[in-house]
């Protein structure tokens, strides 16, 4: 099951105050703990030792004392009772013992009595015997001669201790609870209040469609990390519009450079269907109409090259192509061309250099670059081709001394459909889709394409690819 953040915020938090109050609480009752048992150790020593020296005459013989109240009387005050002392024989058999004891005994177990024939003092929490558990000292009496001549048993009720670590627990318990239960809800209220800039955000988030891109998301504090995520998104539907305006725009294009040939074949064939009977005219008609058609096939057939390419990304079909091949053969292609365009055209340089890429496509690349160079050059003016490398890239140049491109238009030549000459009043140009295909072309390639246009010197499109 999956929890909200929340939630998970407030367990988490919970369980760790949870843990870390049980941690120093028991930390805390057990030095206070230790404090305690030290000192009723050292008192019960005391007692042991001053036994010691009681009970045992300077020959070794024992000399038990009728009343033990006394002794225990000057180490615990007026008030003996809960304070016992008992003497054992060597074979551990109860001798003596003090009257507080009344008719019980404390046990002698089988660890003390062992340590004791050893000659070591032990120390047990004696349960059961009495109300309270018991702090009993167990210390053999040696001496040098007869070696254990006893074993004597001090004890003292925990009854003090016991209380104040039952009513400890019972304050430490309660408290924690509280403390956790009231900790907990205050992090369950922190928690939505820090959470709530996500939610309202998710609430912005999910307004936003393909129909109000526009919007953005605005957040209180643009700076802190939910501020960060929005200024992201909102980057995010930046681009996401903008791609949505250039899909828009595409389509709006596409859609009318189609129809002006169509307009046009139209209003001609209801031209021709009027004066059919003028055969030359009808030729004129048909003519003219067949250009329209080429010029409607040529469109599509770019636009379905942009489609494709925009589907395949880099997966295109890829080889070894010699680069300065690809360029002669479209150089050739141009020659007739230019010279019928009067214009000149020349290779400065052609190294081979290999690309690893598709070679129809790259062919399709210096076609419609050299295409362009030659159409925006007027008569008597020059194209220059060169293929070079520098470094891992393979360079081609082709500049002209043409009508250039101005700099606002500069930035835009490489969008599909964008045309310098919009109303192609002086009949140059076409649909506006080569150099988008040219761009297309290059990053596929892992290249670059870029367009200079120096004042009155004609334009220089630069082309990079890696070199294979
Ligand atoms: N060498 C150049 N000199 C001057 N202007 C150019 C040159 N190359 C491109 N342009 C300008 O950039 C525009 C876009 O070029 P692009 O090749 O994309 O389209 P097009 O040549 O008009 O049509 P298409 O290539 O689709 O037949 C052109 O219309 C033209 O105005
Ligand atoms: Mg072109």
């Amino acid at each position: 099951m999956a929890f909200s953040i929340r939630t998970r915020l407030t367990f988490w938090y919970g369980t760790l105050l949870t843990v870390s109050l049980l941690a120093l609480g028991t930390a805390f009752s057990y030095s206070l703990f230790r404090i305690f048992i030290d000192r009723i150790d050292e008192q019960v020593t005391s007692v042991a030792n001053m036994m010691v020296h009681t009970v045992i005459r300077p020959s070794g013989e024992l000399l038990l004392p009728k009343d033990f109240d006394i002794i225990l009387g000057r180490f615990f005050g007026v008030r003996t009772e809960g304070n016992y002392i008992q003497v054992f024989d060597p074979h551990g058999v109860v001798i003596a013992k003090s009257s507080t004891l009344e008719d019980r005994t404390l046990p002698l177990t089988v660890k003390a009595y062992k340590l004791a024939l050893a000659g070591e003092t032990s120390f047990d929490n004696v349960r059961g015997v009495f109300r309270y558990p018991v702090r009993v000292l167990t210390r053999p009496i040696v001496f040098k001669e007869q070696g254990l001549v006893a074993i004597v048993q001090v004890g003292t009720s925990l009854e003090a201790l016991d209380d104040i670590f039952h009513s400890f627990a019972y304050i430490f318990v309660l408290g924690i609870a509280a403390s956790v239960v009231i900790a907990s809800a205050l992090g369950w209220f922190l928690a939505r209040k820090a959470l709530k800039p996500v939610s309202d955000l998710t609430v912005l988030a999910r307004r936003i469609t393909a129909e109000n891109l526009n919007e953005r998301l605005n957040v209180a504090v643009p700076n802190d990390e939910i501020g960060r995520l929005a200024a992201t998104i909102n980057e995010m539907i930046a681009r996401l519009e903008g791609s949505f305006m250039q899909i828009k725009q595409f389509t709006a294009d596409a859609s009318h450079e189609l129809k002006t040939p169509l307009t046009i074949l139209k209003g001609e064939m209801e031209m021709a269907l009027r004066s059919k009977d003028d055969a030359q005219y009808m030729a004129g008609v048909v003519a003219s109409s067949l250009e329209e058609i080429d010029r409607m096939s040529y469109i599509v057939r770019n636009l379905l090259d942009l489609a494709r390419m925009d589907v395949e990304g880099k997966a295109a079909s890829k080889e070894m192509v010699g680069l300065d091949r690809v360029v002669a053969e479209r150089f050739e292609h141009f020659r007739r061309f230019a010279m019928e365009s009067r214009v000149e055209l020349v290779i400065l340089k052609n190294t081979p250099v290999t690309v690893y890429g598709d070679s129809v496509r790259l062919g399709q690349l210096v076609y419609n670059l050299i295409d362009n160079a030659i159409k925006y050059t007027p008569a008597g003016g020059r194209v220059e081709v060169s293929l070079d490398e520098e470094g891992a890239q393979a360079v081609l140049k082709i500049s002209d001394s043409g009508i250039g491109i101005s700099a606002e238009d500069l930035p835009y030549i490489f969008d599909r459909f964008y045309r310098v000459d919009k109303a192609r009043t002086s009949g140059l140009g076409g649909a506006g889709l080569g150099l988008s295909i040219c761009k297309e072309i290059t990053s596929a390639h892992g290249g670059a394409i870029e367009a200079a246009s120096p004042a009155g010197k004609g334009t220089v499109f630069t082309v990079r690819l890696p070199r294979a």
